[in-house]
């Protein structure tokens, strides 16, 4: 009799630890909780031709919290170096006025006081000699969607007061020249970017009947056309050295050399802070490894929401209502903590146990690690292990029903968006009538690289009304993506798939 209760007794422990065993958050408390990017850029820049070189010339950066820290303060020391003055650091605040978060990929790593930096929709552009409009998301993704800022720099670059002048585009902030249409006068020229604007960039190409391949991995590219302002695109960080050996060269015409081994300016770094970390004047402050995380900056706008997380919004409950359904969430580190909330409330109640799915590198180089943020994304909150890479769903034959991806810019458009085996990890999963697949929020910039087609206007209509769907933007309304009779828009932020064929 014993032995029976104790079998049953382990069974129902064994379901117990099962239940608790998906869909669980970890606490994490400390910056040092949360994973790094591991790269490494160049910490060498050219050496000035004169410590007054640029001393008179105005320059403006333009860029949001989550901007890529070395592409900021790269260019910022290359410009002290030769005795640049003026330079206004104007930052799209994005709902969140308050230091800005600079970030190593998606980890919080240096923060500019706000008293350092000027509102970009308070600014003159006309003013500056240089505009340049760094990478990184959301901060790239933030500021394409900020019509006044589109609207300024389309001004400025029309200009034909400013001819002579410069704009820099680096990283994803190419997005921002597709956005504001500067592209346009460049069709046809060789391009390039950032992996993460790969399917910005191919969208606008193919809706514009431009060949792929004007789309490069060449590091920088100098872009000059009559009576206009210079263009100069850089790829990446990595590509930092080239890009601003173009700007002396090639505007200004200092006569410099690319860095070499005996020949360089190290990045400036300030004794107690790591080899290779920057430091200038107070200007960039390192956040410490071990910074409580709850004391980086949030929104107050959705302070509210967090401590009143119990609330589910009506499109997920339509989808999950039928509890026996298996869902997957689809994610990487930056998916937003307020709709997993939602989800694992929701799901925690489900008899059949439903997954996070991740790609298989996360798995491999990451020990499984997803890190959720606060909406804009200048705080870590929670830390989620990844049930099964999309891989081993498919290799382990594990049956599912559902598919969700949940918004956040770093999963959705920088890992997932660009991860060619998830995509067709999901199409596969669209063909099975039985399958029903829920984009939410910045989850829908999927559908693009999906390559579906879909011949009517009005989703197009509907998503580009929706505040939060900031991200969504040009893309949707150059890919053609239209209703269709199997698609359901459950509300304006989201598109539920099902009954495909
Ligand atoms: C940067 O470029 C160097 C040299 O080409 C390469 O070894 C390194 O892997 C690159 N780093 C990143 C993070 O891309
Ligand atoms: C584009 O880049 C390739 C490779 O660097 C070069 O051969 C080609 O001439 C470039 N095309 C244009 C239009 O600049
Ligand atoms: C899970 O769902 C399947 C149908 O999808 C059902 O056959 C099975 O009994 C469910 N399992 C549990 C533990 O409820």
């Amino acid at each position: 009799m014993a032995s029976k209760y104790c079998v049953l007794y382990s069974l129902i422990l064994i379901l117990l630890i099962c239940q608790v065993s998906s869909l669980k958050y970890e606490t994490i408390t400390k910056l040092q909780d949360v994973l790094g990017s591991g790269d490494s850029y160049p910490s060498q820049l050219p050496v000035a031709s004169s410590k007054r070189a640029l001393e008179n010339v105005k320059v403006l950066f333009a860029f949001s919290h989550g901007v890529e820290d070395q592409e900021v303060y790269y260019f910022y020391n290359y410009l002290i170096d030769r005795g640049t003055k003026q330079i206004t650091l104007g930052i799209d605040y994005n709902g969140l006025e308050s230091d800005v978060i600079l970030s190593d990929f998606y980890k919080p790593s240096y923060r500019i006081p706000k008293q350092f930096t000027m509102d970009i929709n308070k600014v003159n552009f006309n003013d500056y000699d240089v505009i340049y409009i760094p990478g990184g998301l959301p901060s790239s993704s933030a500021l394409r969607n900020n019509q006044l800022f589109i609207q300024n720099l389309k001004s400025f670059y029309e200009n034909k007061q400013n001819q002579e002048k410069l704009v820099i585009f680096m990283c994803s902030g190419t997005e921002v020249f597709i956005q504001s249409g500067i592209i346009s006068d460049y069709h046809g020229l060789n391009l390039t970017g950032s992996p993460a604007s790969v399917h910005t960039f191919s969208t606008y190409l193919k809706a514009h009947n431009i060949p792929l391949n004007t789309f490069t991995s060449i590091p920088a590219i100098n872009l000059k056309t009559y009576n206009k302002p210079r263009v100069i695109l850089a790829r990446d960080p990595n590509a930092s050295t080239q890009f601003v050996t173009m700007v002396s060269n090639e505007h200004f015409h200092l006569n410099e050399k690319l860095p070499s081994a005996n020949d360089f300016t190290p990045l400036r770094t300030k004794d107690g802070y790591p080899a290779g970390k920057f430091y200038l004047k107070g200007l960039f402050e390192m956040i410490p490894e071990n910074t409580i995380l709850s004391s980086l900056p949030i929104a107050n706008s959705i302070k509210h929401l967090m401590s009143q997380n119990r609330f589910l919004r009506s499109e997920y409950q339509e989808m999950l209502a039928d509890s026996q359904k298996i869902s997957l969430i689809a994610m990487s580190s930056g998916v937003v903590q307020r709709e997993i909330d939602q989800l694992f409330e929701k799901l925690k109640f489900s008899p059949n146990l439903s997954y996070t799915i991740c790609p298989g590198w996360v798995k491999q180089y990451k020990n499984s690690q997803i890190f959720t943020f606060s909406y804009p994304p200048t705080q870590p909150l929670k830390k989620i292990i990844c049930d099964y890479s999309y891989e081993e769903i498919l290799e382990k034959k594990i049956p599912f029903d559902n598919i969700i991806i949940p918004g956040g810019l770093f999963s959705t458009n920088a890992v997932l968006r660009n991860d060619d085996g998830f995509l067709d990890f999901l199409n596969q999963a669209i063909k099975q009538k039985s399958k029903q697949i829920l984009f939410s929020s910045s989850g829908l910039d999927l559908l693009l690289p999906l390559k579906l087609k879909y011949p009517d206007n009005q989703l197009i209509q509907r998503i580009n009304e929706v505040p939060e769907d900031r991200d969504v933007g040009v893309d949707t309304k150059l890919a053609g993506l239209n209703n269709r009779r199997d698609k359901k828009i459950i509300s304006l932020e989201q598109i539920t798939l099902s009954t495909f064929n």
